[in-house]
């Protein structure tokens, strides 16, 4: 299927028992197995919710999303959180900051790597903004990606790494990947960049 087709007709679908996920394949084998064997059951559960990007009758991938928060000393940078500290106007050091976390997305591999993932991802934190003025305080956006996922969140749609120097990590990442590609780094995105 073509990608500008793809995007131009995708559609979310919360995941149920009767959708067909056999042919589903991503780059990672864990986020492949996830969707296949875990995610319903941790859906049931209701420790993620799982909505499925669908093109026609095609599975193109797949997020699943559910609560976080972030605690404010945890923000490395301290500029960043002297800033969010007084645009909040938060006087204690123990305040947690609420988020939504995107435990897993994944795109088939038939379809990454040609723009897909970053349109989707737009598109799934606009719903999450859309949420934030709607229907429940919500500031920030979570997500442990994987360091061959990096430049996906960091480079290319605006994450910020939450604990660690991302200079350093941006100098090391050929070397961290090569170790081993599904380290996880703690990102978060502000929903303020999206005004
Ligand atoms: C991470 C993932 C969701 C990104 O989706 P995607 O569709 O590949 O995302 P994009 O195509 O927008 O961007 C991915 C890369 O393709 C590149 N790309 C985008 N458009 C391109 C094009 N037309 N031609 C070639 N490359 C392109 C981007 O520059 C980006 O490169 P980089 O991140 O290495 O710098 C997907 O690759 C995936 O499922 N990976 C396996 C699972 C995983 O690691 N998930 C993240 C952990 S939560």
């Amino acid at each position: 299927m073509d990608i500008e087709y793809i995007k131009e007709n995708y559609r979310f679908e919360t995941l149920t028992k009767d959708h067909d996920l056999s042919n589903f394949e991503c780059d990672s084998e864990d986020l492949t197995n996830f969707l296949k064997d875990d995610a319903l059951t941790q859906q049931k559960r209701k420790l993620n919710l799982t909505k499925l990007i669908i093109c026609d009758d095609e599975l193109i991938g797949y997020v699943s999303l559910l609560t976080d928060t972030i605690p404010l000393k945890d923000i490395r940078d301290e500029e960043t959180r002297k800033d969010i500290k007084n645009q909040l106007n938060i006087t204690s050091k123990k305040r947690k900051l609420p988020a939504i976390k995107i435990g897993r997305l994944a795109i088939d591999k038939k379809y990454s790597k040609q723009g897909l993932g970053s349109e989707i991802l737009m598109s799934i934190l606009f719903n999450i903004k859309n949420l934030a003025e709607s229907s429940v305080g919500l500031r920030f956006v979570t997500v442990e990606g994987y360091a061959k996922a990096y430049n996906f969140y960091v480079e290319h749609n605006n994450f910020i790494n939450l604990k660690k120097d991302d200079m350093k990590i941006k100098e090391e990442l050929d070397i961290i990947i090569e170790r081993n590609p599904e380290q996880t780094f703690y990102l978060y995105l502000d929903l303020k960049v999206l005004e």
